[in-house]
Parts: structure tokens; C-alpha cells; sequence
């Protein structure tokens, strides 16, 4: 038989033979390094889980499809670089569940969009994207404000993510481990026994929609987005750190 193209297309049985091959090889290509992660996932401090407020606002964000005009991912590109920042690490998003790296740029990147602005800035631009940005062709997202946040599920939220390997603690042992890799701060926040009172504390405490009176969904929005970002401190690493993990 004769090896050339003809041969290959008009021969089904032979053709789907070499298609299955040609798509092993990259699937192949797709599942290996999975195998590998603990060393492509970079070795960085400050990494943690969502607080039950942020992880509200979080889930709020995945409602309002926000991931469908913003990525969540700074390419390692120059020009994306100057723009947004350093460029997104695979362990900044180790807790992500459902990741919300998007795939359409509509809207800037908000990988980095923690600390950009102030939270009055973010009131007024969900509430109303045009009043502070003229040209924005963001959808307004009033109700935000108007409707209270419902945080009846948080515990069971966390408890959902903790299956998937999210470090929430639940008993004596799991809280102990996650006060020493995160701090004692930080591991009562990732309590799930104390996750209603601990998102009506942050919330009290940050004031995020200016607001005192009144615990809305913009509240956890924000304190979401003001998060987003700032976990990892870059100016500890020098250039050539993340290197190696690529
Ligand atoms: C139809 C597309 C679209 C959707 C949906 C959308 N945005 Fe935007 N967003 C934009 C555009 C365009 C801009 C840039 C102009 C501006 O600042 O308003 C923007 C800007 C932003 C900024 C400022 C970013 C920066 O670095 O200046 C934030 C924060 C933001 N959006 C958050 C959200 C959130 C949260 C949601 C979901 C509740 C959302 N957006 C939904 C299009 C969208």
C-alpha cells in the first residue's frame, strides 16, 4: 500500500486510527504536566483562602456573570505587564472553585483590581459604571446595593469548597493546622463554626458600601474585589523567582 494522503483519506478504518493517535498525543501533551503540579504551582506566602464575606461577594460575582467581559488573568506578556501588573501565578488561584480566569476581555482584567480604587469609587461605578467612567459600556448593577446580602449558606458554601481541598477548618485539629500556615487571624476567619459572625464582623468593620445601617450584596462584592490581587507581596521575590516554576 502505498503511504500517501490519498491513501490515508480514502481508507476510514486507517484514518481513524492515525485521527486517534494525532489526538492522544495532544491530550497527552494536556494531562502529563497535571502530573507534576506541586512543581509548577509557585512557592509563595500571603496565598489564602476567601473569608466568608469575600467568598460571598465571590459567589455573587460568578452570579452576575461578571467573568463574561473581565478576565481573571494576566498574561506573561509585556504590554499586559504595564498594564495590570505582575502576571497572574498559578498559586494565586490554587483556592479559586470555580476559577474565574474568563476567556473574553470586554472590560480590563481584574486579576489586580484589589486596592485600585476606593470603595466609594466601587459603589458608584457598580451602581452606575457612566458616573465616574463616561464611555464605560458596563452594565449598571443597582440592585447590588438595595439587596440584603443572603449569607444564611455561608457555612455549607465553605463546607462545599473544603470537599474540593479548600483548607476551611472544622475541627480542633484542622483549625490548628490553619493557624500555623495562615496565622491565628486568618484561621478564625477560615473557621466554618464562626462563619456567620465572622462575615457580620468584616462587614461591620469595613463598611464597604458606606452603608452602616445595613449589610447588602454590594458590601460583599466589594470587599471581594478589593482582595483580588493583594495577596501575594512581589516586591519579596526578585525577577528571576517565578522562573523556575514556568
Ligand atoms: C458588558 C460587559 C461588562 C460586564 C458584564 C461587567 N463589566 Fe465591569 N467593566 C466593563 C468595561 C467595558 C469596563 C471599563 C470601563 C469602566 O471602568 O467602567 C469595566 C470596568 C470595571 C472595573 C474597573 C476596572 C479597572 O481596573 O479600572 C471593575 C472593578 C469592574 N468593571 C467590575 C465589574 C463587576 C464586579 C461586574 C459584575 C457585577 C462587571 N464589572 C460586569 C465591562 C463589563
Amino acid at each position: 500500500m502505498k503511504f500517501s494522503h490519498e491513501s490515508i483519506e480514502i481508507n476510514a478504518g486507517l484514518l481513524i486510527v492515525l485521527t486517534l493517535v494525532a489526538i492522544s498525543i495532544g491530550g497527552l501533551v494536556e494531562i502529563v504536566p497535571l502530573f507534576y503540579i506541586p512543581g509548577t504551582v509557585e512557592k509563595v506566602d500571603g496565598v489564602r483562602p476567601y473569608t466568608p464575606l469575600e467568598q460571598a461577594g465571590r459567589d455573587i460575582y460568578t452570579r452576575e456573570g461578571c467573568y463574561l467581559c473581565h478576565s481573571q488573568m494576566i498574561r506573561p506578556f509585556r504590554d499586559e505587564k504595564l498594564r495590570f501588573g505582575h502576571y497572574s501565578l498559578a498559586a494565586e488561584s490554587q483556592y479559586d472553585h470555580p476559577f474565574q480566569w474568563g476567556s473574553k476581555r470586554t472590560g480590563p482584567d481584574l486579576a489586580r483590581v484589589g486596592k485600585k480604587y476606593s470603595n466609594a469609587w466601587h459603589v458608584q461605578h457598580l451602581k452606575a459604571p457612566r458616573s465616574v467612567v463616561p464611555e464605560s459600556i458596563m452594565p449598571n448593577y443597582p440592585w447590588l446595593a438595595e439587596n440584603d446580602l443572603d449569607y444564611s449558606d455561608i457555612a455549607d458554601r465553605m463546607r462545599a469548597l473544603k470537599k474540593v481541598g479548600v483548607p476551611y477548618s472544622e475541627t480542633e485539629a484542622e483549625y490548628q493546622a490553619n493557624v500555623k500556615k495562615f496565622g491565628k487571624a486568618m484561621a478564625d476567619q477560615l473557621n466554618i463554626n464562626l462563619a456567620g459572625e465572622n462575615l457580620l464582623a468584616q462587614a461591620e468593620a469595613g463598611n464597604y458600601d458606606g452603608n452602616r445601617s445595613r449589610l447588602s450584596e454590594l458590601d460583599a462584592l466589594i470587599a471581594y474585589l478589593q482582595v483580588l490581587g493583594t495577596m501575594v507581596d512581589f516586591k519579596k521575590y526578585d525577577e528571576g523567582y517565578f522562573a523556575e516554576f514556568r
